[in-house]
């Protein structure tokens, strides 16, 4: 598109004048453009959607600038601090905070979803021992379509409702199963007497001949990164499961494109690539070479784990989970990790690099998350399905949402097309 171009369709003001201003509770106000391409004939362009609404949501608000993430209007920090993961999702998927017989009654429902038919268990057995588990996960979700059609009708809020709670329950045992799959040992069965992130670590590193003893600073660990994960409004998993959903397509496909869209390492595979990273750059004496060689525009070489569409400064998450890094490691005798102590030199030399400082790129919510998990235990490649994992709250709590949205549509963008104008074929033997 040239500039020329851009002048002779750029609309005059008045043009546009008679566009709709729509104001939110918090944040930007919106350009309602709907009626553009009716009444103008216009498209706009915004790749990566920098600039565009997809939709108007209740569900959580981020302040890029100022670096605030609230859920249903509560603060991620107060949350982090005085609620746990269970509440979380509570109040992501029905808008408040509940009472303590909600909150029971909740609770119960999710222990009671958490065990899987075992014709899925089956299907792990089609997978070779070193597959992806991100690979596993998507598709076991995606196969749920094929074993719960009590929840396949999207048109029905019980259904709906049986869906979520099923779904949240039931990804740690799909994870751990993906994990017992890729070590070679007996899935375990979930346990009706633990808590959630208490079943997740039963389920990862119990062995019918044993069961492991949960250590209670694991379990706060994982439900204080499920918290943080939990949401993060239109993001590009979230927008996925949104636009696959839109179609009217089940449920349980739309949530396992999501899965599929977080693996990449732009998104939430940013865990698994920075621990890559930080073992790639191995001691702190390396430090200066990769950063140079993420500010060099010729080398593909990004910093995993820094930088954020939204947040232009320090990702409030990346702050509390650092703080936990410290309780783990301390926990578990190994305060002077070296791979701890890595980060947090690049950390500094980055945030006091002009080019980082110019471009806003502060440490995100995958920096110090996989610190955490491989001091748990945690194999590299689980980190991105534990992401999934709290995620899947937000996805759903999304999805819901988009479902009775009275404004949905099918999500269906236009183009600017810059391909070849119409021409005729031409017979292989005149080529
Ligand atoms: N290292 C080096 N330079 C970076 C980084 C980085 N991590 N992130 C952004 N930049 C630079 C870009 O090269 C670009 O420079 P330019 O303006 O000179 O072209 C500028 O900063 C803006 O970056 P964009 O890629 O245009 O920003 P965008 O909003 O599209 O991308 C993203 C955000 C994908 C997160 C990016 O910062 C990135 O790739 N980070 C590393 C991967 C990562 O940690 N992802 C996890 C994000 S959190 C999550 O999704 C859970």
């Amino acid at each position: 598109m040239t500039k020329e171009h851009c002048k002779l369709q750029m609309p005059n003001t008045s043009d546009v004048s008679n566009l709709e201003i729509q104001k939110g509770t918090l944040g930007p106000d919106v350009i309602d453009i709907t009626k553009l391409y009716h009444e103008k004939s216009l498209f706009t362009y915004d790749p990566g959607f920098v600039s565009t609404a997809s939709c108007r949501s209740k569900i959580t608000y981020i302040d890029g600038d100022e670096g605030v993430l609230l859920y249903r209007g509560y603060p991620v920090e107060q949350l982090a601090k005085s609620s746990n993961f269970i509440e979380v999702a509570y109040l992501l998927l029905y808008g408040e905070l509940p009472n303590k017989s909600m909150l029971n009654d909740f609770s119960e429902s999710i222990i009671h979803h958490t065990m899987l038919n075992e014709g899925m268990l089956r299907l792990f057995n089609g997978f070779r021992y070193d597959a992806h588990p991100m690979a596993m996960v998507s598709a076991i979700v995606g196969s749920m379509s094929a074993y719960y059609h009590d929840t396949m009708d999207i048109n029905s809020a019980r259904a709906r409702e049986i869906f979520a709670h099923r779904i949240i329950a039931k990804l740690p045992t799909i994870a751990a199963a993906a994990y017992k799959h890729s070590v070679g040992q007996p899935f375990m069965y979930p346990s009706n007497s633990l808590s959630y992130c208490e079943n997740l670590l039963h389920m990862f590193f119990s062995v019918p001949a044993e069961n492991n003893n949960i250590d209670p600073v694991a379990v706060e660990a994982l439900d204080l990164l499920f918290i943080l994960h939990a949401d993060h409004e239109q993001n590009c998993s979230t927008s996925t499961v949104r636009m696959a959903g839109s179609s009217g397509a089940n449920p349980y496909s739309a949530i396992a494109a999501g899965i599929s869209a977080l693996w990449g390492p732009a998104h939430g595979g940013a865990n698994e690539a920075v621990l890559k990273m930080l073992v790639e750059i191995g001691s702190k004496k390396n430090i200066e070479k990769y950063i140079a060689r993420a500010k060099d525009k010729d080398d593909p070489f990004r910093l995993m784990g820094f930088g954020h569409r939204v947040y232009k400064n320090y990702d409030p998450r990346a702050k509390i989970i650092r703080d936990m890094c410290h309780k783990v490691l301390n926990q578990k005798g190994r305060a002077d990790s070296p791979l701890l102590e890595l980060a947090l030199a690049l950390e500094d030399v980055a945030l006091n690099d002009e080019y980082f400082i110019e471009k806003n790129l502060y440490p995100n919510v995958d920096f110090y998350s996989g610190i955490i998990y491989q001091a748990l235990g945690i194999p590299t490649s689980m980190f991105t399905v534990m992401f999934a994992i709290g995620r899947t709250v937000g996805w759903v709590a999304h999805w819901r949402e988009m479902i009775t949205d009275p404004n949905g549509k099918i999500s269906r963008p236009r183009q600017l097309y810059i391909g070849e104008k119409e021409r005729n074929y031409i017979n292989l033997d005149n080529r």
